[in-house]
């Protein structure tokens, strides 16, 4: 199939384009690069080229675009046949929604509603959303796709909802069309050949490579944020998955996609508190990471991690890989990454 990625230069859609690739499609990447680098798309031929038998570089093409430019993404509909669309373009950064709403919803909502109208307009079948388990609200643990949703703490967590909204109300006017809403626990991880992975601008906000970059010598210590939550240990549990686990999920998702409206959560199942992480990647990888605990990050719940078994008995997807692996690749793209 000609599968359209928007931000397919980021973090998951580059491990998604791969996949994608690897599994025979074609990719057209759409993104503007305000968060990833043109670099990427060479690292994505290079990563297929050396397990396929012939070459690739004919099935991906990139446009530098931007997704909320209607007429200029009109023009990749009617430039190529596109069978489905993933739609990974969007800001994701939560503080920041809090300083620039405004942005945040023009950018993530906007982007939603064009490629939804495209999708009608040039008959494309199939839409996968990049969703968030963030849709929840401080639900209780496990999540569950059937659960009514609470209130998201931030702009960004709110446009989530409401692209899931507009897109459920959308699949209603037009049953040609097949929505995958998935919602992703915690990505973290990389690619095995250290070649993408996560590289976010200034200090980081998410753990993972805010571990990787203290391990790196880049920043003096991880700050852990409280450890007074009701869980194990006290320290936030979140459900991380591994990204090349949440690729393949969209592959399948795509590749398996039926008529109507369809939520997955893509999550191990398994929560993971704040310090198992620190001490997994301090074994995985034989470093130290130095920390301290302070007081709780405003917005932050005590635990989120999935029921994963909707995708499972549908999609016969699970998560492969462990905290372990997660850790190892993370800082193997680290120790390769130059700014
Ligand atoms: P990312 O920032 O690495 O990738 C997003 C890509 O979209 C970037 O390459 C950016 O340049 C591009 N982009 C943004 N706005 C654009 C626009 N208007 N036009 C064209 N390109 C644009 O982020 P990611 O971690 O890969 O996340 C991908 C998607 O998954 C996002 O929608 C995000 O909200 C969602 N998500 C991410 C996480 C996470 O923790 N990483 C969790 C849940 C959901
Ligand atoms: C994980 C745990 C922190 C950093 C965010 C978004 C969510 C989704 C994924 C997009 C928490 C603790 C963190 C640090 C710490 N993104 N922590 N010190 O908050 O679960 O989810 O990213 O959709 O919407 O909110 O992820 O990685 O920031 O935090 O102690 O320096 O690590 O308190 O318990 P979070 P995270």
């Amino acid at each position: 199939m000609n599968i359209l990625v928007t931000g397919g230069a980021g973090y998951i859609g580059s491990h998604t384009c791969v996949a994608l690739l690897e599994a025979g499609h074609t990719v057209i990447i759409a993104d503007n690069l305000c968060n990833s680098k043109a670099e990427t798309i060479d690292k994505i031929k290079e990563i297929v080229n050396q397990t396929s038998n012939e070459n690739i570089d004919n099935q991906i093409t990139f446009y530098k675009i931007d997704v909320t430019n209607e007429e200029a993404m009109g023009a990749i509909f009617t430039n190529h046949k596109i069978d489905g669309v993933i739609h990974f373009a969007g800001l994701k950064a939560v503080g920041e929604s809090v300083e620039k709403p405004l942005e945040y919803y023009y950018n993530n909502i906007v982007s939603t509603m064009f490629l939804a109208k495209a999708c009608g307009k040039y008959g494309v079948k199939k839409f996968v959303f990049s969703s968030s388990a963030t849709v929840y609200g401080d639900n209780t643990v496990p999540f569950v796709e059937t659960m009514k949703l609470l209130p998201t703490t931030n702009p960004y967590g709110e446009t989530k909802a409401m692209s899931e909204r507009i897109l459920t109300d959308v699949v209603k006017a037009n049953p040609d069309l097949s929505v995958a809403l998935l919602r992703y626990f915690n990505p973290v991880g990389a690619h095995t050949s250290g070649l993408i992975g996560e590289a976010p601008n200034g200090v980081p906000n998410n753990l993972m490579p805010y571990v990787t970059q203290v391990a790196k010598g880049k920043l003096k210590q991880l700050r852990v944020f409280g450890n007074d939550y009701p869980t194990e240990d006290g320290t936030g549990v979140r459900d991380y998955i591994h990204v090349v686990d949440l690729a393949d999920g969209h592959v399948v998702a795509l590749d398996k996609l039926e008529s109507g409206l369809h939520i997955y959560n893509l999550g191990t199942g398994k929560g993971t508190s704040v310090l198992q992480l620190v001490k997994a990647f301090e074994e995985a990888n034989g470093i130290e990471v130095p920390y301290e605990i302070v007081d709780r990050r405003s917005g932050d719940i005590a635990s989120c991690y999935a029921d994963a078994s909707k995708a499972n008995d549908e999609l016969g997807w699970i998560a492969k890989r462990g905290i372990v692996e997660m850790c190892r690749d993370a800082w193997r793209f680290e120790k390769n990454y130059k700014e």
